[in-house]
């Protein structure tokens, strides 16, 4: 076998409790800002398919997870849904959701899968968002009891916990540009919920250590290699740039417990740095994880900008750079998304040589197909060689990164089970168990079928 995998490495794939649950509004869960959004703007969702319209994983656990182990899954990265628990926001737990939970839970662990828990996947419960959501402390302290809650009542069986997974994308898409509920374009707003996401973290991850828990603590973020168009000293810091922006805002606090001084100068030189009080810098201090997911589907490709920047438009990123689409660059034809499969080892790399070789494991890569159904056999089965090539050539540069020391534990593709991508609804099909949306049915693709087999032999 060519690429042969470490045996304890984590196989399997990620979901979220907001993209596979369903029972949006029953077994006591209140709204979140999906839920909200799609009630007043159906619209802007594909096909106007709602949070309401997923696989039902709140039904079809079992058979879900008995799937699971057919391909081949020794763990499995969900999420707990914040408004199913504490449908106040705060509070006592909702005895129906604390069931589920559990069930769910004795259910992997009878199979034999580990499960990876997360607690925010974009799902803001909509009485916290009139809160003021991420902007305000209160939310803040009132996730930190809500991780809190979830430590207490699953962290026997729930030894990898993550508090965050993607934590900008709330960001980038809520308060930048325009694609999550509130749909508020405003740099300096965007600063301040990214800066009290990571207070709320940093309070879970201490909530987490001051309960004694025996497991792991962790964040998920999306990190995106910068690559500058050239060498040229305008492109380069061009890059720079991007990556403290989209990067390093997240990475640099999570990992090693601050902000990185050039971000903070920048901010500062135009104005734009969040509020920030007493106590603030100890307690990011404090959350440091111990192990990072790292999410990857594409690059960002950046140059110098070309035209001058309007002092008098609204203070954004781009104000440093121009993205940049590189010639010969390898697209993905069904999602439009570059594939660059060495930026998974560029990342894995970065994290060895400048972050402390972090024990790290890919939390989400994966590819989107629109029309999958065009990739249909004649048994019935998706055919989808695609996604195979894509993962066994990022399982590649895996591969090689941990044969040069990089601390990298496991790969879970996104997704299990094709499921509701917010805005996108199912536009997008990324499973490895094809979704049928009219009857619900579950089937196998190839790759899932693949993977069972790269599982089970641990590599290919
Ligand atoms: C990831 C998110 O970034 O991208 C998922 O964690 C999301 O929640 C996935 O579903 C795919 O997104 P899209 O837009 O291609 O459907």
């Amino acid at each position: 076998m060519q690429y042969r995998f470490p045996d304890t490495f984590w196989w399997g794939s990620a979901s979220s409790a907001p993209q596979a649950e369903g029972a949006s509004l029953q077994g006591g869960k209140a709204p979140t800002i999906w839920d909200h959004w799609f009630a007043i703007e159906p619209h802007r969702f594909h096909q106007q398919v709602g949070p309401a319209d997923t696989s039902t994983f709140y039904q079809h656990f079992r058979d879900d997870i008995a799937l699971m182990a057919q391909i081949g899954h020794n763990s499995f990265r969900t999420s707990i849904a914040w408004a199913r628990l504490l449908p106040e926001g705060r509070g006592e737990p909702n005895p129906e959701a604390v069931r589920f939970y559990h069930a769910m839970l004795d259910e992997l662990l009878a199979r034999g899968i580990t499960p990876f828990i997360n607690l925010f996947h974009f799902d803001m419960p909509m009485v916290m968002q009139e809160k003021g959501g991420w902007e305000s402390r209160e939310v803040v302290d009132a996730f930190a009891e809500f991780a809190a809650t979830c430590f207490q009542l699953f962290g026997g069986k729930v030894k990898h916990w993550f508090t965050f997974n993607e934590p900008i994308v709330p960001v980038e898409g809520g308060y930048l540009y325009d694609f999550h509920y509130p749909n508020v374009v405003d740099f300096r707003r965007a600063a301040t919920v990214a800066y009290h996401t990571m207070l709320a973290h940093a309070k879970a991850v201490q909530a987490y250590r001051s309960q004694g828990q025996d497991g792991q603590i962790g964040i998920i973020l999306n990190l995106t290699p910068s690559y500058p168009r050239s060498q040229h000293p305008a492109d380069l810091k061009a890059a720079n740039i991007a990556d403290l922006f989209f990067n390093r805002s997240f990475l640099d606090p999570a990992v090693r417990g601050e902000y990185p001084s050039e971000l903070v100068a920048l901010l500062r030189e135009y104005d734009q740095l969040p509020p920030c009080e007493p106590g603030d810098r100890a307690l990011l201090a404090a959350g440091k994880v111990d192990l990072l997911g790292v999410n990857y589907y594409q690059p960002r490709r950046v140059k110098a900008r070309s035209n001058a920047v309007n002092p008098a438009s609204p203070f954004m990123p781009e104000w440093f750079f121009d993205y940049y689409e590189m010639p010969g660059r390898k697209m993905n034809p069904h999602r439009g998304w570059e594939i660059y499969e060495k930026g998974i080892y560029d990342i894995l790399t970065n994290l060895r040589d400048h972050y402390g070789n972090i024990p790290c494991f890919i939390s989400e890569n994966g590819m989107g197909v629109e029309g999958e159904e065009k990739f249909l056999g004649e048994d019935g089965q998706i055919q989808d060689d695609y996604r195979i090539a894509f993962v066994s050539d990022h399982l590649r540069w895996v591969h090689k990164g941990i044969g040069e020391g990089c601390q990298c534990l496991g790969y879970h593709l996104w997704t299990f089970i094709d499921n509701w991508s917010w805005s996108n609804a199912y536009k997008n099909r990324y499973g490895f168990i094809r979704l049928d949306l009219e009857s619900g049915e579950r089937r196998i693709k190839k790759s899932g079928e693949w993977f069972a087999d790269v599982s089970r032999r641990g590599g290919f």
